[in-house]
């Protein structure tokens, strides 16, 4: 049946599916108004921001910014203190029939798609497209004719030839060039492990030479402490397996990838000194919250070796956006053990993405802010996921195969979490953990389950007292114990979500790994500074718009793999990513607009065009970072309107979006003022016009609250808009961060079949009381784009006019899954972090409008508002909802259909 939240049908339906062991427990009306005390006022990271303000090193050669003293990431974490102890919980029995470990496949992306899907050519005559130019104010330029369609298959046959991206020309005219490191001539953006003497044979300590592989900067020292984009690096790993003695340290700005086709094993070895094989988490650039770009893809990370008794995590991963992991294996003993796959300790990331985790005591320890945890195969661990701290989780088709336990959040640590298209089988329990439906105000654990397969025997759901909440079945459609709207906090809560078939592949809302192109040989990749006739240097300096269009038309047309190492490339008008494009930057490759073009907010045009209005085809990009060079009003940053033939031809991994605080835009050092009025610094983030169809993993989208790469962090910018979805033949927004954008961070306008899972946004830190601009102020409303324009507010009501962080307008089938919307400051700006709002920052955080059909939002989690929704129903309120950060509301369905 459709989704039903009444009481009533949600207390019929419980009993249904869970076969009636469970009576239903007494519905609990909201908190009463009670706020627990543990609510912090200033986040931790601020503070260390704060500190780092006053170290900071007086040269630019130096360290601009001073390590923080060592913090203990856990002590600094904001967690909730439980609200009462949690009774202990019965350790799970040791799995004995966990898979072997030999027994895995090698890491691999996807296997390509077959040749016949080819397409002829840059066929620009079809007329089989629909939605020919439609789609509100895109670029008006680029004179395109008839929508072309261009599928690019993979290749022609298996390539045997070196993994492509080590046959790359990394020291001559293709090599990555980074314009802002004191030496650029001599700065290696690209380090093979292999040039550092290091021994992949599975011998010796090659922690000393790999850590030099990671830290050189080129001149005989170090890069860490230096910022995000001065000192990129890309440390390539080729097949084999490399002990290490000690704990190998990860610096902001790095990308550390193996060989997909022969993915390197960073093994402990038996002697292993340290708690952590890998140190994720950058001490050097503030807290985990600030531990910003860091990416780890195409490696398995190893403790066999290491004797089960002695305590070991293979990866500390407390970091924040734009950083990844995909494509990652963890080996760990099975049976009982110390061991840990991962440990996210604090941070603020958004998305980890194609993980197999074997083996070991605890697969995944999280307490990061909000993140989705997406494909994550756990086998053979005494506990897959343990909630140790955090506001919202998104299991996304995850998979328990022997495990003890899935999901540990016994200890009341964690807000909200959400199990989706997920698989247990031969596993413990799906889930123990500590029942809020009773706490008086705060409540914590909520969680829901949707389209689980069960095969396990165990229940699925137990609390800590023991008692099953959710005896076992094959099949789960939705669950959940947690806070309604309408309705109110449902212990058991069984309904039926309706998900668009547009969305779905085999009954699971689509994903897609991050490409590789193992497959493909050099010669399917061209770079684009080795092409003859045309000049690109991605100096910082020269204009590279002219010639990277005709490198990318020509790769296009041709199905050729375009690879952009290392470098600022400006553009003074829209680079046109056609279809038939696949782009991988090196370390985040920057493209940034500059000049005339992009100033009129008036007349809005794209700085990247992904494909044209009603173009059809591939076109994948992937490790890229989009800018603007100065204060550009009418430049929105990027604007997608391509569609693919299968979902997921166009997508974005590992990509992003920075308006200011990097060292390439004047941005960072102009906008000093307290009027945001004097730095409309961008028009909007992205775009996703009517007629695209994309898939969108670990994006980040920013308007910089802080400089990363020099010696002031003051900055007070406004970008108009943050993420606009118009798009109406499927879009997957897997793990998105859309932060401090003006008018909104998400806009769904007359948006139909969209998936989000896991939206996080920050409001501007400038809004609200004492704000020097009243939303829309600065910026103009445009209808057209469905622009909010705040009519709903008085006109001196501040609080109310500032940033949502999402706007839902009209449209139908949009499903949003884990929504983290956090407001922290208010009013002028002194780069502290010290002034926290008093009271709440501001009046409404989400808004839903136009009536949508089918709008689905399981899991939203927010901080200083007080209204979540304005919605015209009931405008459900954060006291009333007490949870979390702040507020939690597990399951709103005011238009579910
Ligand atoms: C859940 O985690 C807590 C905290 O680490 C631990 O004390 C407890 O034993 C765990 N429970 C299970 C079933 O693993």
């Amino acid at each position: 049946m459709r989704c039903q939240f009444s009481l009533a049908a949600v207390a019929a339906l419980t009993g249904a599916v869970s076969g009636a062991v469970v009576p239903v427990a007494e519905v609990r009306a909201g908190a009463g108004g009670v706020v627990e005390a543990h609510r912090i006022s200033v986040p931790p990271w601020f503070l260390s921001l704060a500190a780092e303000l006053d170290a900071i090193a007086p040269t630019e050669t130096s360290s601009f910014l001073a390590p923080s003293s060592d913090i203990n990431p856990d002590s600094s974490s904001p967690l909730p203190t439980p609200i009462e102890s949690s009774p202990p919980v019965q350790s799970s029995p040791p799995v004995e029939s966990a898979a072997p470990v030999q027994s895995l496949p090698p890491v691999q992306s996807p296997p390509p798609a077959p040749a016949s899907s080819s397409e002829p050519a840059t066929s620009s005559s079809s007329t089989e497209i629909a939605h020919p130019s439609s789609a509100g104010p895109t670029t008006p330029a680029s004179p395109s004719a008839a929508p072309t369609v261009k599928t690019c298959p993979g290749p022609a046959q298996q390539s045997t030839d070196v993994y492509w991206l080590h046959a790359q020309d990394h020291n001559g005219q293709g090599a990555g060039y980074a314009p802002f490191t004191n030496d650029p001539k001599r700065y290696p953006v690209f380090r093979n492990a292999m040039d550092y003497s290091v021994v992949n044979d599975g011998s010796g300590d090659q922690t000393p030479r790999l850590q030099k592989a990671i830290d050189d900067d080129g001149n005989g020292g170090s890069r860490k402490g230096r910022g995000v984009t001065r000192n990129p690096a890309e440390v390539f790993l080729p097949g084999g397996t490399y002990q290490l003695g000690s704990t190998l340290t990860l610096t902001v700005g790095t990308i550390i990838v193996g060989d997909p086709n022969n993915p390197p094993i960073i093994k402990a070895g038996p002697n292993f000194q340290g708690e952590f094989l890998i140190m994720g988490y950058d001490k050097m650039n503030g807290n985990p919250e600030t531990s910003f770009m860091m990416l780890v893809k195409n490696v398995i990370l190893d403790t066999t070796a290491v004797s089960p008794g002695q305590s070991i995590t293979a990866l500390q991963w407390g970091v924040a956006q734009g950083a990844g992991l995909t494509n990652i294996q963890v080996h760990m003993p099975t049976g009982p053990s110390r061991h840990t796959g991962i440990n996210i300790v604090a941070g603020s990331t958004i998305a980890v993405t194609d993980v197999t985790i074997i083996g070991g005591a605890t697969g995944i320890i999280n307490s990061n802010q909000q993140v989705n945890f997406k494909n994550v195969h756990f086998i053979g661990c005494g506990t897959a996921f343990e909630a140790s701290g955090g506001w919202t989780v998104l299991l996304q088709g995850a998979v328990f195969e022997s495990c003890g336990t899935g999901v540990n959040m016994t200890t009341n640590a964690l807000g909200s979490l959400v199990i989706l298209d997920s698989i247990s089988t031969n596993s413990g329990p799906l889930i123990r953990f500590y029942d809020s439906s009773h706490d008086a105000g705060h409540q914590n654990s909520q969680f829901l389950i949707q389209n689980l397969e069960y095969n396990s025997k165990e229940p699925i759901a137990v609390d800590t007292n023991g008692h099953t909440r959710l005896e076992a079945t094959a099949h789960v459609d939705t669950w959940v114990w947690g806070t309604m709207v309408p309705g109110a906090y449902a212990p058991g809560g069984a309904w039926n979500t309706h998900r668009s078939p547009q969305l779905l592949v085999d009954g699971r809302y689509f994903t897609k790994a991050q490409p590789t192109y193992a497959g493909f040989s050099g010669q399917d990749i061209v770079n684009v500074k080795t092409v003859p006739g045309h000049v690109v240097k991605g100096d910082g300096v020269t204009d590279d718009t002219v010639a990277l269009n005709a490198i990318l038309a020509q790769n296009a047309a041709n199905c050729k793999i375009t690879y952009i190492p290392f470098g600022v490339y400006r553009v003074s008008d829209t680079l046109l990513i056609p279809v038939g494009s696949r782009i991988v930057g090196e370390v985040w490759s920057v493209i940034s607009g500059y000049g005339d073009s992009f100033r009129n907010p008036n007349n809005p045009r794209a700085v990247i065009r992904v494909g044209n209005p009603g173009d059809v085809g591939t076109i994948e990009i992937q490790d890229m970072r989009f800018s603007v060079a100065e204060v550009l009003p009418g430049a929105k940053v990027v604007e997608i309107n391509a569609a693919g033939q299968q979902p997921g031809d166009v997508g974005l991994w590992n990509t992003m979006v920075t308006v200011g605080g990097t060292a390439e835009t004047s941005i960072s050092t102009t906008c000093t003022s307290q009027d945001p009025k004097d730095c409309m610094a961008a028009y909007m983030v992205m775009h996703l016009t009517e007629t695209s169809s994309a898939y969108i993993e670990n994006f980040w989208g920013w308007t910089a609250d802080h400089n990363l790469d020099s010696k002031s962090l003051f900055t007070i910018i406004s970008t108009g808009r943050g993420i606009l979805v118009e798009s109406t033949k499927g879009t997957w927004l897997t793990g998105t961060g859309s932060e401090h954008h003006w008018l909104y961070n998400y806009n769904f306008h007359k948006a139909s079949n969209v998936f989000a899972g896991l939206l996080q946004s920050e409001s501007p830190y400038i809004q609200g009381s004492g704000e020097f601009e009243k939303a829309p102020a600065p910026w103009t409303v445009d209808p057209e784009i469905g622009d909010p324009d705040f009519s709903w507010c008085g006109p001196n009501d501040d609080k109310c006019r500032t940033a949502l962080a999402t706007n839902v307008d009209g449209g139908s089938n949009i499903a949003l899954y884990n929504s983290a919307a956090w407001a922290f400051f208010d009013g002028s700006w002194n780069g502290l972090y010290n002034e926290p709002c008093q009271g709440k920052c501001q009046a409404n955080m989400m808004r839903v409008t136009g009536a949508p059909q089918n709008l689905i939002w399981y899991s939203i989690s927010t901080r200083m508002t007080e209204v979540i929704v304005l919605d015209g129903k009931t405008n459900p309120r954060e006291d009333n909802h007490a949870g979390g950060w702040e507020g939690i509301i597990q399951a709103y369905g005011e238009f579910a259909g």
